[in-house]
């Protein structure tokens, strides 16, 4: 059966109180939404739309990489309107269309799948997913008669007896296509926020004797966020559920408490993480690495058995064996091979070093190419800026580089050569050289006496 999805992203979220667009805000590094169309794609929905109004261009912007398509809700009067707004998509289609709003990203893959199972089974015109809560304040209730679904009212349009339900509608839906665009012809504004509310849309199909279902799943699955306060409770379950998957697939989190990991993040087995550590995006750490405290690793590649230790590394890459830190930081596009050696106060920016490098303190690398098993001397700095333009150091293998070095680039230091400490290197040096650069010592005889200076 053909199926398909429109996640409902238009609202402008008055109650999260901010300039972008409430769908935007990010739970687990991930913008709302993107968590929403993700899970669709997961439970074997391929053919997204998403209905944009506030903030449009923003969040087609941030989503353009899903490849989805848009609809455009210029105005935005209410759930209803912004599925009618998608009726160019629909129409023609035959088969079911599960609805979504933008502020649900806790919703799991295995419920929308069985959603859409259930909506099958029962040959359901529309089934409705949703959640027992003990205060279901600002959520719309199910009203059932028996078992029956009879429709759904809005909080705020309860009597007293519906405000005692408390079987919440979680906005997520399956629908017949046909049934539900015949439907939303009939929808009116005639409630207490005066909008058209999709929610309309189940008594409008019971009253004309089609069948619908219910589906109930825990409620931390249907949590709606509409405000700040909802944002950091969508944020510490999701954050709960990422770091027992983690734990139950044999990575040790010291203190989930305070391990913050992505909802894309990957981690092998036997790696320990140490508490307060960030890792973001689509990071990948290898086996039996090791992350101390205080590290925030962003889109980067980690191999098997690294040490990390207090260090910032983001869009880099770091090979098997290598530690880094306490207190490097690894800008974008860097390459670390294996068994290489990163130390403290050290900053690399878009740079390769080869295997077994040692870069062990207070150094700046940027725009080199460093060759394999080469020694930095503390205080090196590779000299990339003229105030104008950015050039290129390559550094061949089996280098040493002493301390306190200055390389102007561009400049070339072949394999196998020796840089003198205190140096300024702005000539290429050739393989089995030694460079000095630096003015010749000279020692004045009893100077201090003269001076009259000796203590
Ligand atoms: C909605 C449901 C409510 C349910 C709750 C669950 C309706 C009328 N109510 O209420 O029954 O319990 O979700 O979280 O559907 N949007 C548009 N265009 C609009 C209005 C909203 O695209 O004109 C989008 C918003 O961007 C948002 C979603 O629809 O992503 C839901 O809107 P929101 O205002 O948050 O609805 P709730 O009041 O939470
Ligand atoms: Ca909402």
């Amino acid at each position: 059966m053909y199926k398909c999805a429109l996640v409902l992203a238009a609202g402008q979220g008055k109650r999260i109180k901010s300039d972008i667009p409430k769908v935007l805000h990010k739970v687990c590094g991930k913008e709302m939404v993107i968590h929403v169309i993700d899970t669709i794609r997961k439970a074997g929905i391929d053919d997204v739309n998403v209905i944009v109004g506030n903030g449009a261009e923003l969040v087609k912007e941030r989503t353009q990489i899903k490849n989805i398509e848009y609809s455009l809700q210029s105005e935005q009067l209410g759930t209803g309107h912004a599925v009618q707004c998608a009726s160019e998509f629909l129409k023609g289609k035959q088969g079911i269309v599960a609805v979504f709003t933008g502020d649900t990203p806790l919703i799991k893959e295995s419920t929308i799948k069985n959603l859409v199972e259930s909506h099958i089974e029962n040959n359901n015109s529309a089934t409705i997913l949703t959640s027992i809560v003990e205060d279901p304040t600002g959520y719309g209730r199910i009203i059932r008669n028996g078992n029956e679904v009879l429709k759904i009212v809005e909080h705020k349009d309860c009597n007293e007896e519906e405000l005692k339900v408390n079987e919440m509608n979680a906005a997520i839906y399956c629908f017949d296509i046909e049934s539900l665009c015949e439907s939303l012809g009939k929808l009116n504004n005639n409630n207490k926020q005066g909008e058209y509310y999709l929610t309309d849309v189940i008594e409008i199909l019971k009253s004309q004797g089609k069948t619908i279902g219910a589906f109930v799943t825990d409620f931390e699955e249907t949590i709606g966020v509409n405000s700040r306060v909802q944002l950091a409770e969508a944020e510490e379950i999701l954050k709960n559920r990422i770091n027992l998957k983690h734990m139950e697939n044999g990575v040790t989190l010291i203190d989930p408490k305070t391990t913050y990991i992505g909802i894309d993040v990957e981690i092998g087995k036997d790696t320990i993480i140490y508490p307060n550590n960030i890792l973001e995006g689509c990071t990948v750490i290898g086996n039996n690495c090791i992350i101390y405290q205080n590290s925030r690793i962003k889109d980067s590649t980690i191999g098997n058995e690294v040490d990390i230790q207090s260090s910032v590394i983001l869009d880099s890459s770091i090979g098997d064996n290598t530690t880094v830190g306490p207190f490097a930081y690894l800008r974008p596009e860097t390459k670390v091979g294996k068994k290489a050696r990163i130390g403290d106060f050290v900053e690399i920016k878009k740079s390769t070093i080869g295997d077994g490098t040692k870069v062990s303190h207070l150094t700046y690398i940027g725009d080199a190419e460093v060759g394999k098993e080469c020694n930095f001397g503390c205080g090196t700095v590779v000299v990339n800026y003229d105030g104008k333009n950015k050039y290129k150091t390559i550094i061949g293998d089996h280098s040493f580089i002493g301390c306190n070095t200055n390389l102007v680039s561009p400049v070339e230091v072949e394999d196998n050569t020796y840089i003198a400490a205190g140096s300024t290197i702005t000539n290429d040096v050739k393989e089995g050289d030694l460079a000095v650069a630096r003015a010749k010592q000279k020692n004045i005889k009893g100077w201090v006496d003269k001076k009259g200076l000796k203590k």
